[in-house]
């Protein structure tokens, strides 16, 4: 038992990454799956199609590389938060479509329970806020719609689980129904500080307590693969909600230390150590990690268009042919401008939190072009990133790292990290490791199949590619965030 397969389940793509013996990733597959809009601000996911892209890519990578079950010590899973899925208990199938995290159909619901004055026990008890990017409401919105589910789910008959929980319900034939600390502080029914699922949560959104699953560490005995999935038993070892998996992986352990990742969105979490910190800011508190069975909490913070700007740059504006291309496309940029790209897209996440608002540019000039506009959406990011750790570290109150750890596609332009270097005027180190998601549970499954070094071991293996520091003066970014906040500002304005 030499390898560990770690399935990354995203919101555009499931992956399976095999790490060998020595935590290298040996051999990877992706698929990608279908995005379901059936109405204005609603996103949806087939769980058939999720599970069917899972099993296709272990199969692929295993086959890759010759390996068998028997070669496999553990499995470790990471996947999209909040992504909300109710099934049968008895045949497994869903009753809905899963309403991923992005999904806004909750919003009125939210705003009801804000306007009855719950916001402030539901942040003191799970560290979130009424949006509808988490799981609770849209468990919810499923149980109001869909007849007489309610009351299936209070006989037991229907269970509800976050990506991570649906998938292991399958692997193990439905034996399992089990969630790890990290996924379940992303539902809005989980109380981070007692560290079980809240009765009152539940009673406010009427969610029958029967239908949640059982709570673990993120290194712990999840449940056997049946034989029929990939040809042998198999025990899942890890499980963590992709952000908090990254954290793992980058091997934030100590309080102060901070990673940034950034995919479509971005998400930047603050190991806070073993006390959570309540935000004064809007950023949110969550479980970074949970071993043996001790929490780590963080800060984390949210925004919701970080590679999704120079998706648009791409698609939207058709001025470069790949996403790699920006940051050339960038350097060529005039001087003198000041361009400005506000990319609310979607509303704009923390620390703002307005979902209604939508993007603006600024300062263009007679000959602004493609150059300036990919300089200002590659710098929106490391605006953004900028108001996230000013809100965190402002939050934590203590001494914080000041270094950022980051990963995920867009780390991979050398401009893009110089300028977020310069916007916080902070090191950005870039680790040799960009899997750091998927590194991240495969070490918990295999740290827990004995395998792998213990937690001070695995610190020890991260590995700085290149750190990028500040070359500006402050005068110079304090005045160029002065201008970003103006523009957030008018963009609420408007
Ligand atoms: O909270 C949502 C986040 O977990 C989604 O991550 O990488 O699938 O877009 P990703």
């Amino acid at each position: 038992m030499t390898h560990i397969l770690a399935i990354d389940q995203g919101t555009t793509s499931t992956r399976a990454i095999l790490f060998d013996a020595e935590m290298k990733p040996v051999s990877s597959a992706q698929v990608e799956f279908a995005q379901h809009f059936p109405q204005s601000g609603w996103v949806e996911h087939d769980p058939e199609e999720i599970w069917s892209t899972t099993v296709q890519v272990c199969r692929t990578v295993m086959e890759a590389q010759g390996i068998t079950a028997t070669d496999l010590a553990g499995i470790g899973i990471t996947n999209q938060r909040e992504t909300t899925v109710v099934w049968d208990r008895v045949t497994g199938a869903p009753i809905h479509n899963a309403i991923v995290w992005q999904d806004r159909r909750t919003a009125s619901i939210c705003e009801a329970l804000r306007e009855d004055g719950h916001e402030p026990d539901v942040k003191h008890r799970t560290g979130l806020l009424l949006d509808p990017y988490f799981s609770g409401t849209k468990v919810k919105w499923i149980l109001d719609s869909i007849p007489e589910s309610r009351a299936r789910a209070a006989r037991g008959e229907l269970l509800f689980g976050t990506i991570d929980s649906f998938l292991i319900w399958r692997l193990t034939a439905g034996t399992a129904h089990v969630t790890d600390a990290t996924n379940a502080a992303r539902t809005l029914l989980y109380d981070i500080r007692a560290g079980e699922w809240s009765a009152e949560i539940c009673d406010l959104l009427d969610i029958p307590m029967q239908m949640l699953p059982e709570v673990k560490d993120c290194a712990a005995d999840f449940g056997i693969t049946d034989t029929k999935v990939l040809g042998g038993e198999v025990p899942i070892l890890g499980v963590a909600g992709d952000q908090q998996a990254a954290t793992i992986g980058q091997a934030c352990f100590r309080p102060g230390m901070m990673k940034s990742t950034y995919g479509t969105g971005c998400f930047a979490l603050l190991n806070t150590g073993t006390e959570p910190v309540v935000s004064n800011n809007r950023m949110l508190t969550t479980i970074a990690y949970q071993l043996d069975g001790k929490p780590t909490y963080a800060l984390e913070g949210s925004i919701f268009v970080a590679g999704a700007a120079v998706q648009w740059l791409r698609d939207g504006l058709g001025i470069i042919q790949e996403a790699g291309q920006s940051g050339e496309l960038a350097a060529s940029a005039d001087p003198t401008q000041d361009v400005i790209l506000v990319p609310a897209f979607t509303g704009l996440g923390a620390p703002y939190w307005q979902p209604e608002c939508r993007g603006g540019v600024f300062g263009l000039v007679r000959n602004s072009g493609p150059a300036e506009f990919a300089r200002a959406a590659l710098q929106s990011v490391g605006y953004q990133t900028r108001d996230l750790w000013e809100a965190m570290r402002a939050d934590w109150g203590q001494e914080a790292s000041v270094t950022l750890r980051v990963d995920g596609g867009m780390t991979a332009s050398d401009w893009a990290m110089q300028g977020l270097a310069d916007i916080l005027g902070a090191s950005v180190d870039r680790p040799v490791m960009q899997e750091t998601t998927a590194l991240g549970v495969a070490w918990l499954a295999g740290m827990r199949a004995g395998i792998y070094p213990d937690q001070t071991g695995f610190a020890q293996t991260w590995a700085l590619d290149r750190q990028f520091t500040s070359q500006i003066s402050s005068d110079v970014r304090d005045a160029s965030y002065a201008r970003w906040k103006r523009a957030v500002a008018a963009i609420m304005a408007v």
